[in-house]
């Protein structure tokens, strides 16, 4: 619907004419009340017959993001080179059948516990729970079927003054993969002016339970054009401890210091500079699967965690959270197997991921921050992966 002021002066300017653009987005309606613009389309079904959407976010710089209701994936992500020219910056694959069947948790919301849990089990309020040990004897990114594989539902799909926002709900029912308490999930993703998508998680429980939630996007900022490894990127993290980590990639409980070895990336550094050396941590990791311990977080306050500059596009990406922990991953386990979208062939370190969370294990823990959640609190998270460049 588009109406128009009757003021005779006002008429000769196009920037007068007042849209209000009410498009049918599934059962709920989008107003355009800010910049850019939000659509759904189709994205085929489960394999259990539910239907799965596809919201295309668009600033008005031309950045887009692509969310499925499937496990909140970003499916796809642009982002400007130094020209000027925007291009996907995330892995994945082009159809839902690929992410149902075979997916490293790309693009994914992660829940109910991102990272590992040992053994598969915590004790809490004296008793004894026990998770899906689905990575070698640990429990990995919320057990079987995570937060990555169920359909969320959509709450809202609207241009906000401050972008176009998906809203995503899902409850996690009590029991399920083993976790205590009903818990429902809020996830709010919105592309904004500044090229970056942020997502607000906030959630609540109405029994004692842990949470750790976390987004899995794999970037590489060179783009399909140039593809290539991640090797190359240069990144910096704001931290000055990491959690070194057993053969299982449990923390030893450990907050260790960087300095001095291949942890250190306070100065910025290549991925590649230290990623075949010697040290006992990169080899039980093939690489950098680690969690660092961020030095300026500060609860409740949003913090810049770390960046990532890849020098051939000139791309920057910053990743800002308001979590104690990055774990930073440079895609150790691909290896050939998967073919990606744009027929990109995923080899090691085709990708990284950098997931704001709070520390692997904490449940078993009792040095880490907690990571439990009570009937009487809200969980709050923001991750924002902003771009720039250089
Ligand atoms: C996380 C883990 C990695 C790996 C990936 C998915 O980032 O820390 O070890 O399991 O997920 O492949």
């Amino acid at each position: 619907m588009l109406t128009k002021t009757h003021s005779p002066a006002l008429l000769v300017k196009a920037t007068c004419w007042t849209i209000l653009l009410v498009a049918e987005v599934g059962t709920s309606v989008a107003r355009d009340v800010g910049p850019g613009s939000i659509s759904r389309s189709a994205f085929g079904q489960t394999s259990g017959g539910i239907p799965v959407a596809l919201y295309t976010l668009r600033n008005s710089k031309g950045m887009e993001a692509k969310i499925a209701t499937y496990g909140g994936i970003v499916t796809e992500l642009t982002a400007p080179d130094r020209s000027g020219h925007y291009e996907d910056v995330v892995l994945g694959y082009d159809n839902l059948a690929a992410y149902q069947t075979d997916s490293p948790y790309f693009g994914a919301l992660i829940g109910r516990y991102g990272n590992r849990i040992a053994h598969g089990t915590f004790t809490l309020d004296g008793h004894q729970y026990t998770l899906a040990q689905n990575n070698g004897p640990n429990s990995l990114h919320g057990g079987k079927v995570g937060f990555d594989k169920v359909v969320w539902t959509v709450s809202k799909a609207e241009v906000t003054p401050n972008g176009p926002q998906l809203t995503l709900t899902y409850l996690s029912r009590d029991g399920e993969e083993g976790y205590p308490g009903n818990l429902t999930v809020t996830a709010v993703y919105t592309l904004t002016e500044d090229n970056a998508l942020r997502l607000e998680y906030t959630a609540t429980t109405d029994r004692d339970t842990v949470l750790n939630l976390t987004q899995h996007s794999y970037f590489n900022l060179r783009g399909p054009q140039r593809r290539g490894d991640i090797l190359g990127h240069v990144v910096q993290i704001n931290a000055d401890r990491f959690t070194p980590v057993d053969p299982t990639l449990i923390p030893t409980g450990q907050l260790s210091s960087v300095t001095g070895t291949p942890f250190d990336f306070r100065e910025g550094v290549a991925i590649g500079a230290r990623i075949g050396v010697q040290d006992p941590q990169v080899l039980f990791a093939g690489g950098y699967d680690h969690n660092w311990v961020l030095s300026d977080h500060r609860a409740g306050e949003l913090a810049l965690d770390a960046t990532a500059y890849e020098p051939d596009s000139g791309r920057i990406l910053e990743v800002l959270s308001t979590e104690p922990g990055l774990q930073f991953y440079t895609g150790n386990f691909l290896n050939g197997s998967i073919t990606g979208k744009y027929g990109w062939r995923y080899t090691v370190h085709s990708g990284f991921t950098m997931e704001p969370q709070h520390f692997p294990d904490s449940p078993n823990q009792p040095g880490f921050p907690s990571t439990e959640l009570k009937p009487d609190q809200t969980y709050h998270n923001t991750i924002v992966y902003r771009f720039k460049v250089h």
